[in-house]
């Protein structure tokens, strides 16, 4: 399913994860890190603190961290995740799970934290898409087959976040990500885009050749995928609602 919201798509975001939450005594939450998504954590936080959805019983694991950041940087993916959604919601830390970047050996790290993600079976899958087309940090020309590894960040990819580092400079050139096929696992996909710099990403994933020189193409391969598109990062797409025809 595929819908440009003019407004909303934040809190229609909200409402799957919601109903997600609602409809199993167990649920696993996939979680990206990121601009696109603040505004679905904020929604749920402020759900959570009206009482109208709780996290009771989930887990949630995290798609990637950068390497070599320390433990205490804000900029650490476990450390934002904190900040934005799991310290205000009844989710306790130990039920959320991100790979390691500082770990000592990182190759390890990968192979336990690919393990932890498949046993987990995550039934909802959050993901933004990156300007280059990336999901998680699996960058242009990773493989639809691919595992949790570590990953050099493309240099675009880099620049696009160089604003919460001060600069591109410091942000961090490697990262420990979920593989594509990782990601493939969960259950159900839920993909948020907004804003005119995600346009031509959107539009190479939805409707550019399959192939994993786009790595957000993987999402058309998967049985149950939701995409919510703000107009702007709808606007190169041709699909339009029936309504709309
Ligand atoms: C980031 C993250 C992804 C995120 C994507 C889009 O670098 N690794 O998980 O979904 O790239 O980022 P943003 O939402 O900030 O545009």
């Amino acid at each position: 399913m595929v819908e440009a919201d003019p407004a909303g798509v934040a809190s229609k975001a909200a409402d799957l994860v919601q109903n997600y939450l609602r409809s199993t005594s167990e649920p696993v939450l996939g979680l990206a890190t990121g601009a696109t998504v603040e505004g679905l954590y904020a929604e749920l936080v402020h759900r959570f603190a009206r009482g109208r959805l709780s996290f009771a019983g989930a887990r949630a694991v995290l798609l990637d961290e950068y390497v070599g950041l320390g433990y205490g940087h804000p900029q650490r993916y476990s450390n934002v995740i904190r900040r934005q959604l799991t310290d205000h919601v009844d989710l306790a830390g130990r039920d959320v799970c991100s790979p390691d970047g500082d770990a000592r050996d990182l190759a390890e790290e990968c192979v336990r934290y690919e393990a932890l993600v498949r046993r987990a079976r995550v039934g909802l899958q959050i993901l933004g898409i990156g300007r280059n087309g990336h999901l998680a940090f699996n960058e242009p020309g990773s493989s639809f087959d691919s595992r949790t590894r570590v990953v050099r960040l493309a240099e675009d990819t880099r620049a696009a976040n160089a604003r919460h580092f001060g600069g591109p400079r410091q942000v961090p050139r490697y990262a420990v990500t979920q593989g594509l096929a990782t990601i493939s696992r969960a259950a159900h996909l839920l993909v948020l885009a907004g804003g005119r710099a995600k346009a031509e990403a959107v539009r190479e994933a939805l409707e550019g050749p399959i192939g994993a020189e786009v790595p957000a193409r993987l999402i058309r391969r998967r049985p149950r995928v939701t995409v919510l598109l703000d107009p702007e990062a709808a606007r190169l797409i041709r699909y339009r609602r029936p309504s709309q025809m």
